[in-house]
């Protein structure tokens, strides 16, 4: 078995972790200060957002130099003790590689612009105008045109994000080799491995119009474990937007030697409607989401890895998305944490999630800081849509709900800062904190704590078979586990109702695993779920 096989990784948005210097912007000692925290919630891996330097255009995933960090969050020697505390405590670090693109900062960039013949011009990717305008129609994910115009060279380059994050081009080796070199630079100092950022883009060919899974990917994946994972006892997830489970077999099974596992997102995708952006929204249908995880479970049984997750940096909160952020946010909380833990896989866990941080509310564009949502607003306001409906899809969908600085106490500024924080502190501080969560032994941060000990004591949930049951059921998520003649049944009340639990089981009375309702036994036969109630039984012979 492999580290991360049983293992669960917390994710931590340095920005809004922990300051330590009272400038408002979270850093590397305020991490160091909080190891003891992680420990105690049991946690293997952190993977880092990016700490690199970088002129901040998309909050460090622009990145102007791989190998400094950014001076808001510290330094290399900071970042050094980072990695050797964490060790200590038995903790990797997991870094953000972001290598799609760098910053138009980067000193490759800076060098690329000068000239057609300049030697790192080929790191990027140029075009001559078409018809006086972008080569093709690509558009960036942050909104506009993916081409932007060079005066001076009087070329476009690609940017699938900002134009500040021009795309690399990874059919030239000396760019692939120059990445390889960094990997192994980081690889070095002994860090836990790499997340890496929309990597399924890098096998592009823009000029067919073919950004994700191009036909070169698996090929420089593959180079890129040669060169730099092989024979390291690392973890590799690759963000892949439009994986498939073929697809994910293809990045994630051991013999290819490519990643450890990739993050899919279709489970994310469920509530937009179909064909359009994220920003078109649609109510979640229960049955979709049981359908869309079940798949996954079944499908990378006996090839491939699974990650497992309802949150990161770019989404927002599961209580306030599928579950209750209001009278039932601590029962929600807790359903959500055993659905997921429960499953086969590795799960992450996005920091503020194990005390049930929620959504933040704003009113106006004026409170946005992340530039997806404010480009997306000047686009869509200028296309005639009404500023409340954008103002709505923001507070649905918006990057910053998950962005908010992490709630540690309810002291001024939740105690993440002494000074004014980068994006305000919410103003439930007070209720939903860290040490509020830690005196209180019912809290969601400890059912976060027993599932990933539980994870770490029972093999069935590390390689047990997944069945999922009463697929048609619109309220009810639940799926049984099996692995060496026993049997967990989890089972979850997705509604604000109370709902009968009706399965074909023989067993009359089982004994809780976990459970959000404090059950200690639950009667099968009369099975009711209460409002978002959920709990994990073990079924007797
Ligand atoms: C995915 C990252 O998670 C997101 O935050 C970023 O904006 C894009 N990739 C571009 O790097």
């Amino acid at each position: 078995m492999k580290w991360w096989q049983n293992a669960v990784i917390y994710q931590i948005y340095p920005r809004s972790f922990k300051d330590s210097n009272g400038d408002g912007i979270g850093d590397i000692l305020g991490i160091i200060s909080r190891l003891d925290y992680l420990e105690e919630l049991g946690i293997d891996a952190i993977w880092l957002s990016p700490v690199y330097a970088s002129p901040n255009d998309d909050n460090g995933y622009d990145i102007s130099d791989y190998q400094a960090i950014h001076p808001d969050f510290g330094t290399m020697a900071d970042m050094d003790r980072l990695i050797e505390e964490a060790k200590s405590r038995d903790i990797r670090i997991v870094m953000d590689l972001v290598v799609n693109h760098t910053s138009d900062e980067h000193q490759w960039f800076v060098e690329a612009k000068k000239s057609k013949d300049n030697a790192y011009r080929d790191y990027y990717v140029w075009r001559d105008p078409v018809k006086g305008g972008p080569p093709n129609d690509l558009t960036s994910t942050f909104s506009g045109s993916a081409w932007e115009y060079d005066e001076k060279t009087k070329q476009y380059y690609l940017h699938l994000f900002s134009k500040k994050q021009p795309d690399l081009n990874w059919e030239n080796e000396a760019v692939r080799q120059a990445v390889y070199d960094m990997m192994n630079f980081w690889l070095d100092k002994g860090i836990g491995g790499f997340r890496m950022d929309v990597i399924d883009l890098i096998g592009k060919i823009p000029d067919e119009g073919v950004t994700g899974n191009g036909p070169k990917l698996h090929e420089y994946l593959k180079e890129m474990h040669q060169e730099t994972l092989k024979g390291r006892d690392v973890m590799t997830v690759g963000e892949t937007w439009g994986a498939t489970p073929e697809t994910a077999k293809l990045y994630s099974d051991p013999e290819r030697e490519e990643l450890s596992m990739v993050f899919q997102f279709e489970h994310m995708q469920l509530d937009e409607q179909p064909g359009g952006m994220k920003w078109d929204l649609k109510e979640l249908d229960l049955t979709e989401l049981k359908k869309v995880l079940s798949k996954w479970q079944v499908e990378l049984k006996d090839s491939g890895w699974n990650s497992l997750f309802w949150n990161n940096h770019d989404l927002p909160r599961i209580v306030s998305r599928f579950g209750n952020d209001t009278t039932y946010r601590v029962e929600s909380a807790k359903l959500f944490a055993i659905l997921l833990h429960l499953m086969k896989g590795t799960p992450y866990i996005y920091q503020g999630e194990e005390i049930g941080m929620t959504n933040r509310k704003i009113e106006s564009i004026d409170e946005v800081d992340d530039i997806e949502s404010i480009n997306m607003y000047t686009e869509r306001l200028e296309k005639g849509y009404s500023k409340d409906e954008l103002i709505h899809a923001i507070n649905t969908k918006g990057r910053d709900n998950a962005r908010t600085p992490m709630q540690w106490s309810g002291e001024d500024q939740a105690g993440f800062t002494t000074g004014t924080p980068w994006l305000p502190v919410q103003s439930n501080y007070k209720d939903i904190n860290v040490e509020a969560a830690l005196s209180n032994k019912d809290s969601i941060f400890y059912m976060y704590k027993k599932l990933i000990q539980l994870r770490k004591d029972d093999p069935l949930i590390v390689w047990g078979d997944y069945e999922l049951l009463l697929p048609g059921h619109s309220s009810i998520f639940a799926y049984k586990r099996s692995y060496q003649g026993r049997t967990w049944l989890v089972a979850a009340n997705m509604s604000e109702q109370e709902e009968r639990l009706e399965l074909d089981e023989d067993e009359k009375t089982a004994k809780v695993i976990a459970s959000n309702y404090e059950k200690e036994e639950i009667d099968l036969e009369r099975a009711i779920l209460q409002p978002f109630e959920a709990f994990a039984v073990e079924l007797s012979k």
